[in-house]
């Protein structure tokens, strides 16, 4: 589920009591509904910034150790912090100017943040990305905590306990329909909405008990990868030279370069890059700015003719010598870039090839080396392309384009292959394989939305993936080579939902590039009940190219048309 997706039932705001803003428990008018709320016990993380005591500790007071109230309790991302400042704002009566919430936000992602191993597990949620699952440690917990959004957010905090119950209480002053929808719901076995708990059933914990029991043992407030973090982080430059990779599903493979320059203070910085889409050579150029949060967290904001704007969110890695996230936009950021860069350091490196994957017993196969500063003449003997693969001439060498034509013998094992360039070398830069063993539709369960109304329609790119069996010799295990995209012929088939399905004929159309457009949002007069456009689909792949000659491959990947989200509370802006 997407998390501006989350809350069609926004239900009137409760009026709270500043006890509430102090952790107060007993206070009456500020006396959460329903749950009981344990004294605070944990030391906390002193807030050190005179701006933040400033705007913050009128509301949230400061003991004699520097806490203030609340916030030296919980830590949590640069988005998770700028939420909780825009409900200040919104909700509880906080002014501030633009700089000042920049200032305080960054103080607070810097002192209060996550370590990057704390993050690592949910960069798909940071990074705007359709969610392939969810996961929650079970049914139950996901239940209280991921069905009005993602189980991600939750997990992108950290608090003492008593402030996971201060959350609770929070939830249930501003949406008191929670208790009832979900923390005290059950899942239905048949996976059709939710049941009280007192519904007839096998015995079943209460689904906030079981949240609160994971959420305070491994979400606590104190950690050793945070203190590791906090300990060891560094004022970063990232100024320079950047190699880039990325792909694009539906559009393969991009190589570039980024520049980046210093900005108006430390830790900001200005951004060009220019990247060429490998299958025809068009161009894509983007200028922009970013901030480092937390000494990893780059978060940028730039603008590509053609695209607009485009949000970048990217860790920075411990050695400062790699970035690696995703460059998105589109009205649901369904669009996007999976992108890698690389320091550049001067020296000769190789970054990757135009092809994913070749075919064994394929002679005379022309292929691109992608990288930064080769040297002006490459040898054969300079090259190495893994067991199999025989080099059979060089063609062409540009400072970061190699082209060559290779050979790849019948019996070459399946398996990844390395470029490597007098020594310098990329892993697994491309597979060989014998055959295609199955394809399969990525993603496998996505969600558009209606739109081109009032509101923007939500897309939805399809690409279909081949894969080996692998040195096991069985598909779909572990040790399967995934070969890269192919060219497939996709339709739409009726996902059987109900009596007279035909959803088909209304939810939309896919493209012969793999992309679902939408359909109108809004009742359609020409459908039975005049009901909406929405409705549930299989978008089915089949491949009948090289390497499956003997039968077509089939692959189904379901696909959920829903209507547009109504209603967005927060855009995090982090970005500069
Ligand atoms: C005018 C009073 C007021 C000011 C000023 C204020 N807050 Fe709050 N704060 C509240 C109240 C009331 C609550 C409890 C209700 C809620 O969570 O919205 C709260 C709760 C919080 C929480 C806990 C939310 C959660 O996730 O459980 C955080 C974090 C927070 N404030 C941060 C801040 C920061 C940071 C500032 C300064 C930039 C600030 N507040 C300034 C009134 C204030
Ligand atoms: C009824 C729907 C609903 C359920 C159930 C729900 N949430 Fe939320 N949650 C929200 C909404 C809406 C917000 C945004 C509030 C805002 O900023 O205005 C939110 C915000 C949050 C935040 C951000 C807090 C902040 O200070 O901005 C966290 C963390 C969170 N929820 C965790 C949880 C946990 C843990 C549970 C289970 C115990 C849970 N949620 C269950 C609707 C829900």
């Amino acid at each position: 589920m997407k998390r501006t997706q989350i809350l069609i039932l926004v239900l009137g705001w409760m009026c709270l009591g500043r006890a509430w803003a102090q952790g107060g428990r007993g206070a009456e008018e500020g006396k959460p509904p329903g749950e009981a709320v344990p004294a605070e016990t944990e030391p906390g993380i002193p807030v050190t910034d005179k701006l933040t005591v400033e705007r913050c500790g009128g509301c949230h007071k400061q003991d004699g150790k520097g806490n203030l109230t609340r916030i030296s309790w919980i830590r949590t991302t640069p988005e998770g912090w700028e939420e909780a400042i825009k409900r200040m704002v919104r909700l509880n009566g906080l002014q501030l100017q633009p700089e000042e919430a920049r200032h305080i936000l960054a103080y607070l992602a810097a002192d209060h943040g996550l370590a990057p191993e704390e993050t690592a597990p949910h960069r798909w949620y940071l990074e705007m990305r359709q969610p392939e699952n969810d996961p929650a440690p079970s049914a139950s917990v996901k239940m209280a905590c991921g069905s009005c959004h993602a189980f991600a957010r939750p997990q992108t905090w950290r608090r003492s306990t008593a402030e996971w119950h201060l959350l609770v209480s929070m939830h249930l002053g501003y949406f008191p329909v929670a208790g009832f929808t979900s923390f005290h719901a059950r899942p239905r076995t048949d996976g059709y909405g939710i049941l009280p708990v007192s519904n007839p059933g096998p015995p079943l914990k209460d689904p906030l008990e079981s949240a609160m029991e994971y959420l305070t043992a491994s979400n606590g407030l104190h950690s050793a990868a945070w203190s590791n973090w906090r300990g060891s982080m560094r004022e970063l430059d990232l100024k320079g030279r950047w190699m880039v990779t990325a792909t694009a599903p539906g559009k393969g493979k991009y190589f570039g370069t980024m520049t980046v320059s210093g900005g108006p203070a430390p830790g900001q910085y200005k951004t060009e890059a220019s990247l060429v889409r490998v299958a025809d050579g068009s161009a894509m150029t983007l200028a922009g700015a970013s901030a480092v949060y937390t000494g990893y967290e780059w978060r940028g904001r730039s603008r590509a003719a053609g695209v607009g704007e485009v949000r970048e969110v990217m860790t920075v890695s411990a050695d400062q010598a790699s970035l690696s996230g995703r460059w998105f936009w589109g009205g649901y950021q369904e669009f996007g870039l999976n992108v890698t860069a690389r320091r550049d350091f001067g020296d000769p490196a190789v970054m990757g090839t135009d092809v994913t994957s070749i075919r064994a017993g394929s002679q005379g196969v022309g292929m691109k080396i992608y990288g930064a500063h080769f040297p002006r003449s490459v040898a054969a003997a300079d090259l190495d392309l893994g067991a199999g693969v025989k080099l059979a001439k060089v063609t062409g060498v540009k400072p970061d384009e190699i082209s060559v034509v290779v050979d790849v013998e019948a019996g070459a094992g399946t398996g990844w292959r390395p470029v490597s360039l007098k020594g310098r070398t990329l892993a697994q830069a491309f597979a060989v394989y014998d055959h295609i063993d199955y394809i399969k539709v990525a993603t496998d369960s996505a969600m558009a939305h209606l739109g081109g109304g009032p509101h923007p329609k939500g897309y939805a790119q399809f690409e279909a993936l081949a894969f080996n069996r692998g040195v096991d010799g069985k598909a779909h295990t572990a040790d399967d080579v995934e070969l890269g995209p192919v060219p497939v012929k996709w339709s739409m088939e009726e996902f059987v939902a109900r009596y007279n399905d035909d959803d088909k004929e209304f939810v939309g159309s896919i493209g012969a590039d793999g992309l679902f457009t939408p359909a109108i949002e809004g009742p359609n007069p020409q459908r039975r009940f005049s009901t909406n456009n929405t409705g549930d689909v299989w978008v089915v792949a089949n491949y009948a190219g090289p390497g499956a000659e003997k039968e077509p491959l089939t692959a189904k990947g379901y696909l959920v048309v829903t209507v547009p989200v109504y209603m967005k509370w927060d855009e995090p802006e982090v970005a500069q």
